[in-house]
């Protein structure tokens, strides 16, 4: 998705901090952090999918609104942090950071090449769902630990309190934009082609 630049320009231009947005209130420095945002968000994803894990063969309801909201909740975050917050990442990164930045991107193609597309292969009310969707709460959980241990303590010193607020002040407009939800859909709709040719394979 990164290689996609028209995509990436659709909603924005990568750069911070982003003038087009002016905070309002210097309280708004003072309180918002972009760091914090995405740690949030990966702790509601670890609760979601700790109750995903708690569901039964017979739960195929409960484990199709689950999977919803996981993947409500994740493609955004993860279509942010690969077309803004990453890229904005490597400009001031050093060796080490572009390493740990590679690894982030590779995680991310295979949550979303592989491990996404066989959970949608995998029917709700099998043993398959439950072992597929168990490696895909491992893979987000393994990701998040690595962003959290690596990059967003070196995000804390390469970006200034103001910086940080000014991301997350224009995470919170492009997720409630009409190009994340047209953005959202697309992604969903490729999943499930991808789910097609991963169930023909199986
Ligand atoms: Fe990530
Ligand atoms: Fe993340």
């Amino acid at each position: 998705m990164h290689r996609d630049e028209t995509s990436v320009h659709a909603f924005s231009t990568g750069k911070v901090p982003c003038s087009a947005h002016p905070p309002t209130t210097a309280g708004t420095f003072m309180t918002r952090d972009i760091l914090k945002t995405l740690k949030a968000e990966h702790d509601e994803l670890r609760g979601l999918f700790a109750e995903l894990k708690e569901t039964t063969d017979r739960g195929v309801k409960k484990r199709e609104g689950l999977l919803e909201k996981i993947e409500d909740a994740l493609i955004p975050h993860a279509k942010w942090e690969e077309t803004v917050f990453y890229p904005a990442f490597k400009e001031r990164a050093d060796r080490e950071g572009l390493q740990a930045c590679a690894e982030a991107y590779t995680e991310h193609h295979a949550v979303e090449n592989t491990v996404i597309p066989e959970v949608h292969a995998a029917d709700p009310g099998s043993p398959e769902f439950a072992g597929r969707t168990k490696v895909f709460g491992e893979f987000v959980d393994h990701h998040a630990k690595e962003e959290e241990s690596t990059m967003f303590k070196m995000a804390r010193q390469m970006f200034s309190a103001q910086e940080r607020a000014q991301f997350d002040e224009d995470y919170e407009n492009w997720k409630q934009s009409s190009a994340s939800a047209a953005m959202i859909a697309g992604e969903k709709a490729k999943a499930g082609i991808r789910s097609m040719a991963k169930s023909m394979t199986q």
